[in-house]
Formats: structure tokens, C-alpha cells, sequence
């Protein structure tokens, strides 16, 4: 089996004139005329990054959409790509432990607040409220990008939520996560810190959330300790800056040591039967 290439090795281009940087520059040419001017996923991943909550939110609907014959057949294989069947595992994940989180926070007369500190649109959570009813229920749904939260707001309408608000937020300054109100009882972060190398980003991140959360509530968190297609992803594709998706792979060991320094204890963790996205739900103490 071939070595996988580290995060280091990926986040360095390929010498210009060396048959890897040929290589990947037809490859990626190929990708962004073809593939971007007939499949709609990838014209959205050339828009607005493929990390991007719009983009997410089209692989979460799953549906192919194209110009002519051979532009939906393009946006199907696209979609069928291993990393998106894991996303959309992770979803269903991330609403199986959503619904379990809510159950265990329910009490009579209680409300519970949700908070998503990186929800793009949001998806996933709408659908668990539209299934569950939104009584006793409030939802705070955070992120940097302002599309993707406009995004969210029409879904949110579109569905009939009343208590869902949108608002941009920085999911990395705990001074700004301290400005949520009231303190909730759910914690979601998702697909958040695999965009980002630097541990001690994530441990700022964490601390906020420590902080923020109500003492007994719960952290929803995901992990991708690993990808088979790094390198294409790479070289090829764009994120949310413009600047290529290096991804930052983390053992489960490792993202639970940056949880449980951050005050929480694991409960338990979800994984899709290929390996790349965890799930995973954590307590904070009473
Ligand atoms: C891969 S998407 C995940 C979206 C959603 N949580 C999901 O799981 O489908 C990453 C999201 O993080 C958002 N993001 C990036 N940096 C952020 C920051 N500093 N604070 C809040 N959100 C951020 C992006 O705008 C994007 O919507």
C-alpha cells in the first residue's frame, strides 16, 4: 500500500516542471473546465470551496443536477466519490447523537438550547427539529460565512422553524462564543478542525465551549483520522479561501487528548464503515 503524503508534504506544491506538477495540473485543469462548467457540485465547489457549508449542503440532498445528459452523469459520479458517502455517514451520525443528546437533556418545563458553532446551513439539525417538533426546543446556528447562513435562514423558513436564528460568529475566538445567549445544553461542532492544522486553535475553540456550555451539558464534535484520496483533494481542489484543501488528518487518540484537556469526557464515538469521519459525544462535569 502506498504511503499516504503528511500534511507538510501536501501543503507544498509540486515543482514546477517535475512530472508530478504536470501531472496534477492536467489532472486539475481537466477537473475545473469540464467537471466545472457541466456538474453542478463542482461548479458550487469551484464557487464557493469544496469545504464550504454550501457545498456540504448539496452532497447532504444527494440529488444530480447537470448540464445536459453528461453533466448530471459527471455530478453523480461526483457525488458517489468515498469522501462524500462518508459526509453523508457523518450526517446521519451527527443526528443520531443530536436526537440521543436531546433526549438526555429533556425535563419538564426545561428548555434546551442548541448551539452550532460552524453550522453552514445547517441541514442536519433543521430536519432532527422538523422530526422531533420544536417545542422546549432553541436553536442558535453560528458560522463565518455569511452565504451559507443565508442559505440556512430560507431553508429554515422553507421548513417552517420558528426557533432557529442565524447569526455569524467565530468559532475560534472564545470571547465571541462567550456572547451566546442563553448558556445552551448542546454543543454541536462539525467538520470545523479538520480544515485546520494548529492544535492550539482547536484548544482555544474547546476552552470556549467549555466555558459557554451549561455544567452536565454535552459536545458533539467530529474527527477524520484519515481520507484515500488526500492528494487528489489537495491538488486539485479549491477550499473556501481559494487556496488548495489540504486536509489535516488526526487519530481519534488525538482529537479526544484536545477534548478531554479541554475539561470533557468521551462517551462515546461513531464511525462510518470505511474510516474517515468519527462522530463523537462528550460530557462536561456537573
Ligand atoms: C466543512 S463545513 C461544515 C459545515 C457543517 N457544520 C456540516 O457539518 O455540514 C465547515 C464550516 O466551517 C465554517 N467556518 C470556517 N471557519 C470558521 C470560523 N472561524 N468560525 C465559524 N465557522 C467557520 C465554514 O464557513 C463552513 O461552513
Amino acid at each position: 500500500m502506498a504511503v499516504q503524503k503528511t500534511y507538510e508534504e501536501l501543503a507544498r506544491p509540486p515543482k514546477p516542471g517535475s512530472w508530478e506538477g504536470v501531472y496534477w495540473g492536467a489532472v486539475s485543469s481537466i477537473m475545473r473546465t469540464v467537471g466545472g462548467r457541466l456538474s453542478e457540485s463542482m461548479r458550487i465547489g469551484y464557487q464557493y470551496g469544496f469545504d464550504s457549508g454550501e457545498m456540504l449542503d448539496y452532497i447532504y440532498c444527494n440529488e444530480a443536477h447537470g448540464a445536459w445528459g453528461i453533466g448530471q452523469l459527471l455530478d453523480r459520479i461526483h457525488l458517489n466519490a468515498i469522501g462524500w458517502r462518508g459526509i453523508r455517514q457523518r450526517k446521519a451520525h451527527l443526528q443520531a447523537l443530536l436526537r440521543e443528546a436531546i433526549d438526555r437533556q429533556q425535563a419538564p418545563g426545561k428548555s434546551i438550547h442548541i448551539v452550532d458553532v460552524a453550522a453552514g446551513p445547517g441541514r442536519y439539525l433543521l430536519q432532527v427539529l422538523q422530526e422531533l417538533g420544536q417545542d422546549g426546543l432553541q436553536v442558535t446556528l453560528r458560522d463565518w460565512d455569511e452565504t451559507g447562513l443565508a442559505q440556512g435562514q430560507m431553508l429554515a423558513q422553507t421548513m417552517g422553524l420558528k426557533v432557529v436564528r442565524y447569526e455569524r460568529g467565530d468559532a475560534f475566538d472564545p470571547n465571541d462564543l462567550a456572547r451566546i445567549t442563553p448558556r445552551p445544553q448542546v454543543v454541536i461542532v462539525s467538520g470545523l478542525y479538520e480544515l485546520f492544522p494548529d492544535n492550539a486553535l482547536i484548544a482555544r475553540s474547546l476552552n470556549g465551549i467549555d466555558t459557554l456550555l451549561e455544567a452536565g451539558g454535552l459536545l458533539i464534535y467530529t474527527n477524520q483520522p484519515t481520507h484515500p484520496q488526500l492528494e487528489l483533494i489537495a491538488r486539485c481542489l479549491p477550499n473556501r479561501e481559494g487556496k488548495s484543501w489540504v486536509m489535516r488528518l488526526r487519530s481519534q487518540e488525538e482529537m479526544d487528548r484536545l477534548v478531554a484537556e479541554a475539561g470533557f469526557q468521551r462517551e462515546k464515538t461513531l464511525i462510518d464503515r470505511w474510516g474517515i469521519f468519527t462522530v463523537s459525544l462528550a460530557s462536561k462535569g456537573q
